[in-house]
């Protein structure tokens, strides 16, 4: 089963988080400001962040440039200094592409201005990590 890694971030943490969970599946993690080219996968990590409870535009782009016969899968892994805002617009975008998503999101603690300094911490980077390997087991 394949699978590829694509993340954007404004202030490091999703490729943080992106860059640990490739590096634990021996592959690299793909910033969608270079507009990667996504070939055809199994699996599809899509890591980013919320702005304002909203995701970066560039990321809807991206996710609209998608296609449901390249991508089998996808699974959202996202960060808030809330810790449980979802990326509902990824998601609702990628339905509408007709690219499953699975129910489960993963939700981790980031930081804004000083407010949860340290978050994403090594632990919740690790839950990431273990988060992401599952679906590997799974499919
Ligand atoms: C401009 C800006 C707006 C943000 N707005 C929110 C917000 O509305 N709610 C929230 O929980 N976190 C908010 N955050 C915190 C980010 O969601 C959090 O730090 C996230 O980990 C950022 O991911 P990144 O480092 O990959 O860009 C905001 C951060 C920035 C920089």
């Amino acid at each position: 089963m394949n699978h590829a890694i694509v993340y954007l971030t404004k202030t490091g943490h999703s490729k943080k988080i992106a860059e640990a969970i490739a590096e634990s599946l021996s592959t690299s993690a793909l910033d969608i400001k270079t507009r990667p080219e996504v070939g055809e996968v199994d699996l599809l990590f899509i890591v980013g962040g919320l702005y304002g409870k909203r995701s970066d535009p560039m990321m809807l782009e991206f996710v609209k440039g998608l296609s449901p016969k390249k991508i089998k899968k996808a699974v959202l892994v996202t960060s808030s200094a809330a810790g449980d805002l979802k990326q509902s617009a990824v998601r609702a975008e990628l339905s509408n592409r007709g690219i499953a998503v699975d129910s489960k999101e993963f939700c981790c603690k980031g930081s804004f201005l000083f407010f949860y300094l340290g978050h994403p911490n090594q632990e919740e980077i690790e839950k990431a990590v273990a988060f992401s390997k599952s679906f590997l087991k799974k499919e």
